[in-house]
């Protein structure tokens, strides 16, 4: 047999397994495709062989309709950096959830966040909105609104939520991808006018030249550029030395704005996230996530110049929810009282150990494959060199990611699904014997799968 067929094999015995499993899932999802659309609440909720439905979570576990506990290693795709219910963020709820959750007009709470938020990225003034998205679309409009200009840069493999200017090349299809000299600008969805995404050009992380050519090629319509400072939607891609400060002073030099979609990284990579670990400040920030411990909340910082665009009406940063009070209350318990000096350190230590386990079950078994961490996130990449780019990021062979996947998973730890764009997120409620059970499963995946390659 090939190692192709042994591979096949091993993946549909674990999703044999993950069915069997998950009767109670099997039977949500027949029910729920009657008045939900494709039987899930977001597209990225279908997962294969099946979608898990959750009853509840508690700490750094979760457990499935079916009553299976998992080690939640998925974090509600890199939310829930408070682990799950932790009592702060149980009791800031509850208070304000007592004292009424939606008034459209700002309490207190949101001086202290927007304070501490600004003592830990070092850009002094903030806004709220409630997700990713939102934050970076107000971030590509206030970037256009200051310059007077329409084009964008956006590197290619990066997402930044599901807004037209920023759904262009977040993981095209080599055919679509354009050469890797010049990337073209490819729709990532459908219902995105072309003229659109006409105005969205594309760099290649890690590579100035490819900035430097579109600001030269479009001299002094070049709005801005957004980056996710440490890629994390194509595993985990970091910047070379220099490269962010450089980019910084490249896009200043043609008075073009720099964003920083920390949107992931934010609090996760660090108390400070990208900005205050790599000591480049940018021009905005977006933030979202985990911020809210769990709760929908984003935020948008900007330097003097930038927000006080916003301040003067010379753009009308708004929404009905923006600093909710629930939602400030979540945020000010997770700032101050949840992502403490303490608990990165903890998390810090189980980091090592994750990464160290799994590196040498990696060893052990001669598979093709690294380690990449960033703070509390971490993934493990199925290719021999470090990915720098998204072209690098294209060659990875996908299906080693799936079956590590239901390996996990089947063994009680729920990684974030989608194979390799994801990594796992470690939460301040987590401890040593999460990270072991997550070590063993890896070394069952990687003697099956070092097998399968005999
Ligand atoms: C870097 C980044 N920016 C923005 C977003 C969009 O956030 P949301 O899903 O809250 O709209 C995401 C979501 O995964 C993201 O990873």
């Amino acid at each position: 047999m090939t190692t192709d067929a042994k591979l096949s094999q091993i993946i549909a015995a674990q999703e044999e397994i993950f069915v069997q499993r998950q009767p109670g899932s099997a039977r949500l999802a027949e029910q729920a495709r009657h008045h939900l659309a494709g039987g899930v609440t977001s597209s990225w909720q279908i997962t294969a062989p099946q979608p898990v439905w959750l009853s509840h979570g508690r700490g750094s576990k979760v457990w499935d309709v079916d009553g299976n506990e998992y080690v939640d290693l998925h974090g509600g795709y890199g939310a829930a950096l408070a682990g799950h219910a932790h009592p702060a963020i149980v009791a800031a709820i509850g208070q304000q959830s007592a004292n009424g959750t939606h008034f459209a007009q700002p309490t207190p709470d949101a001086v202290a966040v927007a304070a501490e938020l600004a003592s830990r990225f070092g850009l002094p003034r903030w806004r709220f909105a409630n997700s990713g998205t939102e934050a970076t679309m107000d971030a590509v409009h206030l970037m256009r609104a200051i310059t007077g200009r329409d084009l964008i840069i956006k590197i290619e493999g990066c997402y930044h939520g599901h807004h037209d200017s920023v759904q262009v090349s977040v993981a095209p299809e080599l055919a679509d991808a354009g050469p890797e000299s010049k990337p073209s600008s490819a729709p990532a969805s459908a219902g995105i006018p072309r003229a659109i995404t006409d105005l969205t050009l594309i760099a290649t992380f890690n590579d100035l030249d490819s900035v430097a050519r579109l600001l030269d090629e479009h001299r002094d319509q070049v709005a801005g550029l957004i980056i996710e400072p440490v890629m994390m939607n194509a595993g985990i891609i970091t910047p070379a030395p220099g490269y962010l400060s450089s980019l910084k002073d490249l896009l200043h030099s043609h008075g073009a704005l720099l964003t920083f979609d920390e949107v992931k990284t934010g609090l996760t990579v660090g108390p400070g996230g990208v900005t205050r670990a790599e000591g480049v400040q940018p021009d905005l920030i977006t933030l979202a996530k985990s911020v809210g411990g769990g709760v929908a909340v984003a935020a948008i910082g900007g330097t003097e110049h930038t927000m006080d665009f916003v301040a003067g009406g010379g753009y009308e940063m708004v929404g009905t929810f923006n600093g909710n009070p629930l939602a400030m209350a979540a945020t000010r318990a997770m700032l101050t009282e949840v992502v403490t000096p303490e608990a990165y350190e903890k998390i810090g230590k189980l980091r090592r150990r994750a990464q160290e386990g799994i590196s040498e079950a990696i060893a052990a078994h001669g598979l093709t494959a690294h380690v990449v961490t960033a703070g509390a996130k971490g993934c493990v990449v199925f290719s021999p060199e470090p990915v720098t780019s998204y072209r690098g990021f294209l060659d990875v062979d996908d299906r080693y990611s799936h079956a590590h996947w239901l390996f996990q998973h089947n063994g009680g730890v729920f990684l974030p699904p989608w194979g390799k764009i994801e990594q796992w997120l470690i939460s301040v409620q987590h401890d040593e014997s999460d990270i072991d059970r997550l070590v063993a499963n890896f070394a069952a995946f990687a003697e099956a799968v070092s097998g399968a390659r005999d």
